[in-house]
């Protein structure tokens, strides 16, 4: 079968595979760590056998929700934040129709996903509640803690407007809670109201919970084979937990090569794909690797372009910016549809060179093109590539980029399974909005806007 493969050829100009080598010890003890949890943040090594502990059982409750859901709505609506949307979301970008929301209805559609909760703005959630008037609807609010803001307030809104438009009882059995199996805000509401809910096991994280009812109940809704997505994770675990050499491993490769370019200077990683609907993924994977390796003012900051899109915004600065990037390429082999360019008579546009082919292999050409001018302007690239997207690929993939993120946080010497910067804007939000409790904080922080 085909495999996701690193390509470190385009990087070697800037980094000798002596400086990759040269982390291999520091990646044989990351990996044992990972593998022994006994490193920093081993109670959230859960994501670990999690691929493998995905039973029949569970498989099966999620899909007769995911039924129940397909038959009673046209939209389900996702309200969660960070890793409590980006996994589900993520893996639905990159398998539904481009255009789903235009397909015509009938009885094979699947229910559109929506997302609430990931912001605080008051015009995109009056937007959403315009479409969900006259729409039949289901909520998954998704929420570890429970006490997240953003959800939370979200989820307030879109409780009235289920209960206004269906009743009490009737909007009860549309909401769907996924939360802590027994603590929590949300598990309280949950169990006095009667919601359906499902467990975020307590040693996974926000960011490596799609492999979990997090991200496993959204995408069957949307009509995707979970089944498929678990299984690519567990072959990718299996190759990945098999050996540290950064030869046979791809996971300890690409963890050893970004950390050898950090460690020359480059502190920016691009994602780049060409598909547009790996836009979510690379969401997914910046804050899978922004908020696991960003902390003790170290890290490498993760960003994303989509191309050929950014190649006309951004792809100047690549070329000739500032040289502390580089770029990482998600490629994808093969595509799912086919599309020929059509010969025209008057080649107006003097195409007709390239007229017969398909359009993935100018994509193709356009990568290819790319690089190699990036790396002629400076800027190391290395390839990632998969076979296709596909719910099984994305399983490997998903898998692949955990393992490496653990691996590098730990090269890194950073505990990459908390996030306690991300408390600092609370703690000022609550403050300017008065919350109690907060009262010195609220006094101190009003003088200062
Ligand atoms: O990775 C993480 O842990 C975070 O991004 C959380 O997922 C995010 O903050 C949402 O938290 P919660 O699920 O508790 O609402």
């Amino acid at each position: 079968m085909d495999k996701i493969k690193v390509d470190i050829s385009q990087i070697l100009d800037f980094v000798s595979k002596e400086d990759i080598k040269a982390f291999q010890q520091k990646i044989n003890k990351a990996h044992e760590s990972l593998i022994g949890k006994n490193g920093k943040g081993n109670d959230y090594l859960g994501w670990i056998d999690l691929p493998t502990e995905i039973d029949q059982r569970l498989i099966d409750d999620i899909s007769k929700q995911a039924r129940w859901i397909q038959q009673n709505a046209e939209i389900l609506v996702v309200v969660g934040i960070g890793g409590s949307y980006l996994g589900s979301r993520a893996v639905i970008e990159a398998l539904k129709h481009s255009f789903d929301y235009l397909l015509p209805g009938g009885e094979a559609k699947k229910p559109i996903v929506l997302y609430a909760g990931q912001n605080l703005s008051e015009d995109y959630l009056a937007d959403l509640i315009d479409i969900l008037d006259d729409r039949d609807y289901a909520v998954n609010v998704i929420s570890k803690s429970g006490t997240t803001t953003e959800p939370a307030v979200s989820f307030r809104v879109l409780k009235n407007h289920l209960e206004a438009k269906y009743g009490k009882a009737a909007a009860s059995k549309r909401i769907i809670a996924t939360t802590d199996e027994s603590k929590g805000a949300l598990k309280q509401l949950a169990n006095n109201e009667g919601y359906k809910t499902f467990v975020v096991p307590d040693d996974v994280g926000g960011r490596y919970s799609v492999l979990t009812p997090v991200g496993l109940l959204p995408i069957a809704v949307a009509g995707f084979d979970i089944s498929e997505l678990a299984k690519g994770a567990v072959d990718m675990r299996k190759r990945v937990l098999a050996t540290a050499s950064i030869d046979e491993n791809p996971a300890a490769l690409y963890a050893a090569a970004r950390n050898a370019l950090y460690n020359k200077g480059r502190f920016i990683e691009i994602m780049v794909n060409y598909q547009p609907n790996l836009y979510y993924f690379t969401e997914w994977w910046k804050q899978l690797y922004g908020e696991s390796e960003g902390k003790e003012n170290k890290g490498i900051f993760p960003a994303g372009v989509s191309n050929t899109t950014d190649l006309h915004s951004m792809g100047q600065y690549i070329q000739e910016g500032e040289r502390k990037i580089f770029e990482t390429v998600l490629s994808v082999e093969k595509p799912l549809r086919a599309m020929t360019i059509p010969e025209d008579a008057e080649n107006l546009d003097k195409l007709n060179f390239i007229a017969g082919k398909n359009l993935h292999y100018v994509n193709q050409m356009a990568e290819k093109g790319t690089t190699l001018a990036h790396k002629d302007g400076g800027v190391p690239n290395m390839r990632i590539s998969v076979p296709g997207i596909t719910a099984y690929y994305l399983g490997q993939l998903i898998y692949f980029y955990e393992f490496a993120c653990g691996l590098s946080g730990y090269v890194l010497e950073v505990n990459p399974f908390d996030q306690p910067g991300v408390e600092a804007y609370k703690k000022n939000m609550f403050a300017l909005l008065g919350k109690p409790g907060f009262e010195k904080e609220t006094a101190a922080i009003r003088k200062r806007v």
